[in-house]
C-alpha cells in the first residue's frame, strides 16, 4: 500500500501529526523486515498507529495509552468527545481501517507497561506524555530496548519545553542515539554506538534546533497571551500551538 493510500484512511482523524510527518513514520516502518516490533507510546485516536499499521502489515505492533482522565489532552475534549470515550474511537477507528485484529493495545502509562516489557523493538514512536519527567523515562527506559540500528521517533521535539528538555538530558550528548533529522517536530534518532569523537557533532546537531525551539516557545506564549500578530510575525498562522 502506497503513503497516499494509507494516510487517506486517517486524513479525518482527529491528531497533531502533519502529513510529512505521517510520511516518515511510514517510511520507517515501511522498510521494516516481517516480524518486527513497533511501539507506539500515545496513541489517541489512532491516527500514527493506523499509519503504522499500513505501512507494515507484517509488524507487531503494540500501541500504549492509558486514555486517564485529567491527562492534558482529555481537556481539550469536544463534547461530543465527552460522550464517545477516546478508547472506543481509537477502537473504532483501528476497525474502519481494518487493521484492529493487527494491533495490540496496552491500556496503560508507558512508565508502568515498560515494566516486564523485555522484547527487542524495531520502531519506537513517542508521543504519550509530554512532561519532563515522563519524556525522559520514555526515551531512557523505552529506549534501551530499541535494537542496534533501530530507530527512535519523538514527537514534540523543540516545541514542547518538557519533551525537548528531556532529550536534552537523555541524548544531546549520550552515546546511544544519533540525531538523524527532522520533520517539524519529530525528531528521528537511530540506536548506534557513538564515540567519544562522535559526540560533539551529534550534539551540536540536536543544539543546532534550539533557536527553532526558542521561536515554537515564543509562538506559544504569543498564542496564550492573544498577540497573534506576533505569532504571525514568527511564520505562526495556525490557532494552535506549534506542532
Ligand atoms: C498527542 S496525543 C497522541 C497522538 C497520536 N500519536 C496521533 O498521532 O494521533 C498524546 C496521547 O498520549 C497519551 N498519554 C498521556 N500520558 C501517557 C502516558 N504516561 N503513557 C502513554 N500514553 C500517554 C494521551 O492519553 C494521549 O492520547
Amino acid at each position: 500500500m502506497s503513503f497516499e493510500d494509507a494516510f487517506r484512511s486517517v486524513e479525518e482523524i482527529d491528531g497533531w501529526l502533519t502529513p510529512q510527518q505521517a510520511r516518515l513514520l511510514y517510511e520507517r516502518a515501511a522498510r521494516l523486515s516481517p516480524g518486527a516490533r513497533i511501539v507506539e507510546i500515545g496513541s489517541h485516536h489512532g491516527r500514527s498507529t493506523i499509519v503504522l499499521a499500513k505501512a507494515a502489515p507484517e509488524a507487531e505492533i503494540v500501541a500504549i495509552d492509558p486514555y486517564a482522565k485529567g491527562d492534558e489532552y482529555r481537556d481539550v475534549l469536544t463534547e461530543e468527545d465527552v460522550r464517545t470515550s477516546d478508547l472506543e474511537r481509537f477502537e473504532a477507528n483501528l476497525e474502519l481501517a481494518g487493521v484492529r485484529a493487527r494491533v495490540r493495545h496496552v491500556h496503560d502509562f508507558s512508565t508502568d507497561a515498560v515494566r516486564g516489557f523485555e522484547d527487542e523493538i524495531d520502531l519506537l514512536y513517542i508521543d504519550g506524555a509530554h512532561d519532563l519527567r515522563t519524556a525522559f523515562a520514555d526515551i531512557r527506559n523505552w529506549g534501551a530496548l530499541v535494537r542496534e540500528g533501530g530507530t527512535m521517533l519523538i514527537h514534540d521535539s523543540f516545541s514542547s519545553v518538557g519533551v525537548t528538555l528531556a532529550e536534552l538530558v537523555a541524548l544531546f550528548f549520550a552515546g546511544r542515539f544519533r540525531y538523524v533529522g527532522r520533520s517539524r517536530t519529530l525528531a528521528e534518532y537511530r540506536r548506534e554506538h557513538v564515540s567519544w569523537a562522535g559526540r560533539l557533532p551529534n550534539a551540536a546537531l540536536q543544539a543546532a534546533q534550539l533557536p527553532w525551539f526558542a521561536r515554537n516557545v515564543l509562538v506559544k506564549v504569543a498564542l496564550v497571551g492573544r498577540a497573534r500578530p506576533l505569532a504571525r510575525l514568527l511564520g505562526h498562522q495556525d490557532e494552535v500551538f506549534p506542532y
